[in-house]
């Protein structure tokens, strides 16, 4: 079959070596911006030996996603840059296997139970800012990656990491990294080359196991169903009855470990950053929680009257979506868009890319709740906002997210105002997330009234 290429970039081998060399980094989130109003919606780009597609068209992220999902695997390079780390998790599993174990999940997330977990958020969120004082300044990434972490930790598995959680967090952010400079590197080494950074990375992963297994080892020796994810897993029985073993449990932990609580606290921290930019619509938003809220904790049942909360929140994941791009590629030679696509090529399906088209989202640049008011949302183009992505292989803690972002973004507004710390250069960058690259620093002021109820 022949193969057959979209427009798009081309640069040959000795101009990247040169860039390589140079140790410029390549802004992923600038060059798909970048490229879109030459090349269109579906473009092949060429870097020296490395080739990929880039797809920001509603249209053709529904046929690969939605449609045609089992003529696609996750990317190899995914699970080369994560599988040391999440092993075969959820996240990086496929076929009838990851069939079974989606099943055998997917109760934890039901609505209703997710509903039991919202006590949890907002208790946790308010504990977090029961020690802030107003003038110190904070790290709000961290912070907020401190308490999705927190907070998956209790609602999923039962467990506190409280006393550990610095330290988890700094593993965590530490093999992040890690993956992060697999996912970018050049050259694929292979695992045993005992690499410092390859070295490192067992070492961390290997300290976060003993953690894990200790969640694992407490809940057996306990014996009890607690409901939650942990139980559920523990219990599952296959058709001959045999059990999910530690090593595919490990992975499953991990997996929710990671996917459950970075995406959260990026989304959290993006919407802080917009909202200190856009003073009117913190105004906004902070008299909706004012008048639902008053100074009682917030609960499950205020959700529903949290409209512009989650009007801003939707709005931040489309400027920057935690997951700014899902990977596939064909199990076999199949036509898309036109075009043959080989067996095994790299499709860059960027959700970032999509939510800045201008043809999906008009001004795209702009900081609008508005375009998710009621009335307006229904004129998105269907598949054009996936912050969760689509089909079969959809976030499995979207309801999750968007309750514990809602119910954690209304607790902060309640309890104090943030400003920018001056002189930071706030830079977006594509990792495993979106995250700030040099992280985001913020003064605290607490807010008078609620001041007396946090001591209370
Ligand atoms: C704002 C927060 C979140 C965002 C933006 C997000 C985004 C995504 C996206 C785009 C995918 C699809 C990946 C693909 O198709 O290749 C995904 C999958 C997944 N997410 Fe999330 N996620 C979020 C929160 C969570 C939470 C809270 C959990 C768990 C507690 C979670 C667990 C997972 C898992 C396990 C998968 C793999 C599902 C599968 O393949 O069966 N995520 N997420």
């Amino acid at each position: 079959m022949a193969i057959s290429y979209p427009p798009g970039v081309r640069t040959g081998m000795v101009q990247t070596i040169r860039t390589i060399m140079s140790g410029a980094e390549f802004d992923m989130l600038q060059f798909v911006k970048d490229v879109q109003p030459q090349f269109g919606n579906f473009h092949y780009t060429q870097f020296g030996w490395v080739g990929f597609y880039i797809i920001t068209d509603p249209e053709l992220m529904h046929e690969i996603l939605v449609d045609r999902p089992e003529e696609f695997y996750k990317l190899k390079l995914i699970k080369y840059a994560l599988g040391p780390f999440l092993g075969n998790g959820l996240l990086t599993n496929e076929g009838d296997f990851w069939k079974r174990q989606r099943k055998l999940a997917q109760p934890a997330f039901h609505s209703r139970r997710i509903e039991s977990y919202a006590n949890v958020m907002v208790d946790y969120a308010r504990a977090m800012m029961a020690d802030w004082h107003t003038g110190e300044t904070r790290r709000l990434d961290r912070e907020m990656m401190k308490l999705t972490l927190n907070i998956v930790a209790k609602t999923l598995f039962d467990a506190d990491v409280s006393g550990d959680a610095d330290h988890v967090g700094e593993l965590l952010t530490h093999i992040l990294e890690a993956s992060n400079d697999r996912l970018n590197s050049a050259i694929q080494l292979p695992d045993w080359l005992p690499t410092p950074k390859t070295r490192q990375m067992h070492k961390d992963i290997a300290e976060l196991d003993v953690i894990i297994q200790r969640f694992i080892d407490e809940r057996r020796q306990a014996g009890d169903d607690k409901g939650d994810l942990l139980s559920m897993l523990l219990q599952a029985r296959d058709d001959d009855g045999g059990m999910m073993d530690d090593k595919q449990l490990r992975d499953e932990l991990m997996t929710i470990f990671l996917a459950g609580h970075e995406t959260t606290a990026m989304n959290l921290t993006w919407t802080w950053y917009l909202l200190m930019e856009h003073p009117e619509i913190m105004t906004r938003l902070k008299a909706e929680v004012d008048s639902v809220l008053g100074d009682r904790p917030a609960t499950m049942a205020d959700l529903a009257q949290l409209k512009y909360a989650e009007m801003v929140i939707k709005e931040s994941m489309r400027l920057y979506p935690p997951a700014p791009s899902v990977g596939r590629e064909p199990i076999q030679y199949l036509e898309l868009g036109g075009y043959t696509i080989p067996k095994g090529a790299l499709l860059t399906l960027s959700i970032y890319g999509m939510h800045h088209n201008p043809a999906v989202f008009p001004d795209p640049e702009v900081f609008d709740p508005e375009r998710f008011s009621p009335e307006n949302e229904k004129n998105i183009p269907r598949y054009g906002y996936l912050p969760f992505g689509a089909g079969p292989r959809v976030c499995i803690g979207n309801s999750f997210a968007m309750m514990e972002a809602r119910l954690i973004l209304a607790t902060m507004v309640q309890q104090a105002d943030f400003t920018l710390v001056q002189g930071q250069k706030i830079i977006p960058k594509q990792l495993v997330t979106v995250r700030p690259a040099n992280g985001i620093v913020v003064k605290v002021t607490l807010r008078e009234t609620q001041q007396t109820a946090v001591l209370a």
